[in-house]
């Protein structure tokens, strides 16, 4: 596991939040550090302090074995994907525990690294059934479930996109990616996105066949993509077979293809694929009135299944 190995250590690590979206808020990881803050007044622990430069990215914090639980792990504390407030109260903790109890050792890690290695323990959770009390999914073979045919359609659109002079590089974002069909026409071409789907189980399998990228898979609502994306990040967005959209459901897509635009930066280039031309009206419209300027592309074929039509553009208004 990337964690381990950025830490050089050798024994279990649990993460006190329990997924990777509510890193968000780290209610708990608050809480226990105000529980340890305490505890350091009389007595000292094993910690070690994982900073990029000045600011503290994670506290690893040292649990030797007992009876119940005869393993030795480290918790691991984390404000470095939290909002705004809650990191300022995770670093005035942190410095508060440090001032206490100076860690044993420091690891110097980028935040993006770090952010990857925490994305990664997660996907690991998941994969591994931590995160689910029960599982009844069976599991599937790779050719059951990925299609080369498939990989190849969405590979086809990337190449008229560049036909057309629009170019896929740089921050790229996959919203809806299932389980990672869509992501492997990505990986292709290069790229390495941050691929996000709400349905854990299709993440699970994709993680399962090594399709998906464990640092870069999530598990998230994309109707609350600007709550984790700060605006702008992405260069790219990306969603293919959205829906099916219908005008009583609507309101879902639209919202994800709202927060999408929020989320690319200016002149960042969108695109998303639908069965028929009514859904990528439907999407375009919304697009268009959040500032994307683009067309759309009849890319029908003879199946008439997948990503027959699709919305691409650029945006142009930050709103
Ligand atoms: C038709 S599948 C397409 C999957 C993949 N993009 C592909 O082309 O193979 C649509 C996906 O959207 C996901 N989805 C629906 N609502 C979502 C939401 N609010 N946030 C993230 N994913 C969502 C579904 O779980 C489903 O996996």
């Amino acid at each position: 596991m990337l964690l381990q190995e950025l830490l050089d250590i050798g024994e279990e690590i649990y993460f006190v939040e329990e997924s990777y979206t509510s890193q968000r808020n780290i209610g708990s990881t608050l809480h226990y550090l105000e529980g340890v803050q305490a505890f350091l007044e009389n007595q000292k622990v094993r910690l070690l302090r994982v900073r990029n430069g000045e600011q503290t990215l994670g506290l690893l914090l040292f649990n030797p074995g007992e009876e119940d639980v005869p393993v030795d792990f480290w918790s691991v504390f984390t404000g470095a994907l939290a909002g705004a407030s809650q990191k300022v109260k995770f670093e005035a903790f942190a410095s508060s525990i440090l001032s206490l109890n100076p860690p044993e050792r420091e690891v110097e890690v980028s935040s993006e690294l770090w952010r990857d290695a925490v994305n990664e323990y997660y996907s690991l959770m998941l994969v591994n059934r931590n995160l689910c009390s029960e599982c009844s999914t069976r599991p599937e073979s790779y050719g059951s479930i990925f299609s080369e045919q498939r990989v190849n359609r969405v590979s086809e659109i990337f190449h008229d996109l560049g036909n057309k002079g629009f170019s896929l590089e740089g921050r790229v974002l996959e919203v809806c990616c299932g389980n990672g069909m869509s992501t492997l026409a990505l990986y292709r071409l290069g790229l390495d996105p941050i691929a996000m789907e709400l349905n854990k189980c299709t993440v699970c399998q994709g993680l399962e066949h090594g399709v998906l990228n464990p640092k870069k898979a999530l598990v998230m609502d994309a109707m609350q993509l600007s709550r984790y994306f700060e605006p702008g990040s992405f260069d790219v967005v990306v969603g293919f077979m959205l829906g099916l959209v219908y005008e009583f459901n609507k309101d879902l897509w639209i919202g994800i293809v709202n927060e999408a635009a929020k989320v690319v930066t200016e002149g960042g280039l969108l695109l998303f694929t639908v069965k028929s031309r009514p859904e990528i009206e439907i999407l375009a419209e919304a697009l268009r009135r959040a500032g994307v300027e683009g067309e759309i592309v009849d890319n029908t074929d003879a199946d008439g299944v997948f990503d027959q039509w699709y919305f691409v553009g650029k945006k142009v208004l930050c709103k």
